[in-house]
């Protein structure tokens, strides 16, 4: 058994395990340590990662990209400038509670299938590798997600490990990974008491991470947790697409991208290429991504050069119809076209990062730059320039985050023993709370929203309406006035291991809803509602004073509901005014056996629990736990139970009061009782019964692809056998062979080899029957 520490970026993928004791990096089967970000469709099979990137430019259609980015993301009322939109080289669609997918031909059929769905096929493909790499099965995976993922994104995580039935033992923030990795082997260079502060910017293809930490010997602060998923290397090479189509209008007066356009120009210095030229002529203005795939992968090549190169040459070879296209270009136009736009996106974050953390610039002790964009040398420049600071590159750029995944997945098995190190992480977006009373309205089954949020830490009350919501995040209104208490509960500076307390002082049936509030850093278009759920507080319960809902974050950094109590307080009464209810106790009771003939009594002590259950109204809660029972409210004793324990703790108690210390009548005594909570999904969430038809299609599809390799296998293996008896016949067997064998075996040879191509979608059985023929 081995566990995985999983990176998925947006063009590479790269997965981590350990081997002897060390990290070490899973290589794929062309022996690379990055595996391409790619799932493809075809009409006969599924390529992934260096299989889909051979195919990419007669394939790019179908060829899945940015998946990362994707995940999670609603497709329903998209800006046409998104630029995920613009990335895509094929059909971005809604799919499955509306989240986005792709449209793509599969085995000669157009299907709609979600980012979520091809990333249970690329972790699927990825772990097969680490497989077959290390020997043993992988079955505990730890992955990373960008820090501008929501509450639903991290969801549609756990769905897509779901789906191929993998255990996640924990998702971390690309930043937190990084910090572990850089922590966890300089514990003794830092202090105990006296943190180091250092800073982290990881620039990757499609998303710039900024993080900075404080690092102690045992653990670290993560003091800003930041990303732009809109700036990376993908809007580099933007530009330079742009750059040479506009060489080649130039010399051919032919606008390859847009080809009813062929004077105009695109327009620079914005790291977009648009899907569209002319928004409002969408037939005529499309861009060709044919072409637009041709110079994608001579821009990239370009750029590269360009990080060590002062000067390059360009040569795309028919890059429209039979024309070339020529020319060059120098690491100061280069640098003119993409330094502007880059950098001040990149600003901007760096000072949202530093004011975030709170720390000065002159604080931070170290930059490290990892991710494959800070090869870029304009982009190094500004940096030091920023930060005033040389840089520091002691981190394997490209693997930082597998191996601080791969670190935290070791530290949470229970088959390696590690050491720990701890990273103490803030909430990433502010979330509220909001509460209503269901029995104000009947059959509400509701999501609330709209509601007024508070500025300090306290409740406000606010009018809403309520509107009856179906499984997805669209809503259909029938307005209700209701009144909604609105709570703060975390703040950005909230630490994401905090229980934080709901305090409920309403009885009945309350729906509790968290919620994002409204921020300018939450991806537009995001599902807001993070998760709800009902308790039911016994009205009828005199004692009961309040309920309180414990909420935290997962495992996989989601917003969950922990559990509720029912709070109630007593007051001890005196040694008379024990007695005197005992007495009326008892004349009930007798009326009451006079009453009732043919029902037990029991003992007196037995009724007088009953009664003071009776009492308390707790009945229809006494199959929960009791929680704690205290006096004066100063002490506090957790026990757990059923019936039986809340019963017997009451009979003690109930001993225990007639031996009462002096001065403690009168108290107040405090019992805490665990209600059951109703958890509702929130919109977005994968039912059971989806996860389960996705899975199995996930299963189908990874058979055929099984079948559809072997096929291929088969026919390689066929083709072998030809060439060599083809080879030997000419050479080592011609002294045992006639001509005319020679001839005949050659014959037969050429025959099998024309069956090939003319049968080249028959099943497998046709090949192995003609390897046996031979
Ligand atoms: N020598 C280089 N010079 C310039 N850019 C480079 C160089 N090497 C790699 N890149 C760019 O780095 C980017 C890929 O970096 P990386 O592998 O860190 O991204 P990723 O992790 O897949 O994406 P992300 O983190 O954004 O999801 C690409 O845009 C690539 O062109
Ligand atoms: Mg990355």
């Amino acid at each position: 058994m081995s566990v995985l520490g999983i990176d998925i970026g947006n063009e590479n993928s790269v997965v981590a395990t350990i081997e002897k004791g060390a990290i070490n990096i899973v290589r794929n089967d062309l022996s690379e340590r990055l595996t391409p970000t790619l799932v493809g469709f075809t009409e006969k099979e599924r390529l992934i990662g260096d299989n889909a990137l051979a195919k990419v430019k007669s394939n790019f259609k179908n060829t899945c990209r940015n998946i990362k980015n994707l995940i999670g993301k609603i497709g329903t009322n998209l800006d046409e400038d998104d630029l995920e939109l613009n990335e895509s080289y094929g059909d971005l669609v809604a799919c499955e509670y509306n989240y986005l997918g792709y449209m793509v031909g599969y085995k000669n059929e157009v299907i709609n299938i979600s980012a979520v769905r091809v990333l249970s096929t690329l972790l699927h493909f990825l772990i097969k590798l680490a497989e077959k790499y290390v020997g043993k099965e992988c079955s505990e995976i730890v992955l990373a997600y960008p820090p501008t993922y929501t509450n639903s994104q991290k969801e549609c995580l756990l769905v897509a490990t779901k789906l191929i039935n993998i255990k996640a033992l924990r998702f971390i923030s690309d930043n937190t990974a990084v910090a572990l990795d850089y922590g966890m082997y300089r514990m003794r260079e830092f202090k105990e008491n006296q943190g180091v502060v250092v800073a982290f910017v990881n620039i990757g293809y499609a998303n710039s991470c900024i993080c900075i930490a404080r690092f102690y010997t045992k653990k670290c602060e993560i003091l800003s947790d930041l990303a732009d998923c809109t700036l990376g290397g993908r809007n580099i090479d933007n530009e330079i697409i742009k750059y040479i189509n506009n060489l080649f209008i130039d010399s051919y007066k032919i606008n390859a991208l847009y080809k009813n356009y062929p004077t105009q120009m695109c327009e620079m210095g914005n790291g977009k290429l648009n899907k569209y030229l002319d928004l409002n002529n969408k037939d005529l203005s499309k861009i060709d991504n044919k072409i637009r795939v041709k110079l994608q992968d001579v821009a990239v090549k370009t750029k590269k050069i360009l990080s060590a190169n002062n000067e390059t040459s360009i040569h795309v070879e028919c890059l429209y119809e039979d024309y070339d296209c020529q020319g060059s270009i120098n690491r100061e136009t280069y640098e003119n076209i993409c330094s502007n736009f880059f950098l001040t996106k990149l600003k901007t974050l760096l000072d949202k990062s530093i004011a975030t953390s709170k720390v000065k610039v002159e604080e931070i002790q170290s930059i490290e730059i990892l991710g494959g964009t800070t090869r870029v040398p304009f982009i190094q420049r500004f940096l030091v320039e920023y930060f005033n600071k040389p840089l520091s590159k002691t981190l394997v750029a490209d693997e930082s985050v597998a191996r601080g995944c791969l670190l935290s997945a070791a530290m949470l098995s229970k088959h390696y023993k590690v050491k720990e190190y701890e990273c103490i992480e803030k909430i990433q977006h502010p979330i509220s709370v909001q509460w209503y009373n269901m029995n104000e309205v009947p059959n509400a089954t509701t999501t609330l929203n709209n509601a007024d949020v508070n500025n300090d830490n306290g409740t406000t009350t606010t009018t809403t309406t309520t509107n009856t919501t179906t499984n997805t995040n669209t809503t259909t209104n029938t307005p209700v006035s209701v009144k909604t208490k609105v709570h703060k509960l975390y703040t950005c500076d909230s630490l994401k291991k905090k229980v934080n307390k709901i305090v409920i002082p309403e009885k009945g049936s309350i729906k509790v809803t968290a919620f994002y509030e409204e921020n300018p850093d939450l991806p537009t278009n995001c599902v807001k509602e993070l998760s709800s759920c009902i308790l039911k507080v016994n009205d009828k319960h005199d004692k009961i004073v309040e309920s309180h809902v414990m909420t935290s974050f997962s495992h996989y950094d989601t917003f969950t509901f922990l559990g509720a109590n029912t709070v109630s307080k007593t007051v001890i009464k005196t040694k008379d005014e024990r007695k005197k209810m005992d007495e009326k106790n008892e004349g009930e009771k007798n009326t009451t056996s006079a009453a009732t003939t043919g029902t037990g009594t029991g003992t007196s002590a037995d009724d007088h629990l009953k009664n003071e259950k009776q009492n308390e109204g707790e009945k229809s809660e006494a199959n929960n736990t009791t929680s704690a029972t205290s006096t004066d409210g100063n002490t506090t004793t957790d026990s757990a139970g059923g019936e039986s324990k809340f019963t017997n703790e009451n009979h003690n108690h109930s001993k225990n009061k007639n031996e009462l210390k002096k001065g403690e009548e009168g108290k107040v005594q405090t019992c805490y009782t665990s209600i059951p909570v109703e958890l509702l999904p929130a919109p977005g969430t994968y039912s059971a019964k989806d996860i389960y038809t996705f899975s199995e299609a996930e299963i189908n599809m990874q058979h055929s692809d099984t079948i559809e390799a072997e096929r291929l296998k088969h026919i390689n293996e066929l083709e072998t056998i030809i060439y060599e008896t083809r080879d030997r016949m000419n050479s080592m067997y011609t002294e045992f062979a006639t001509d005319e064998e020679k001839n005949k075996v050659l014959l037969k040879l050429d025959d099998i080899e024309n069956f090939i191509y003319d049968n080249m979608d028959e099943n497998k059985n046709a090949f192995i029957k003609k390897k046996e023929e031979i």
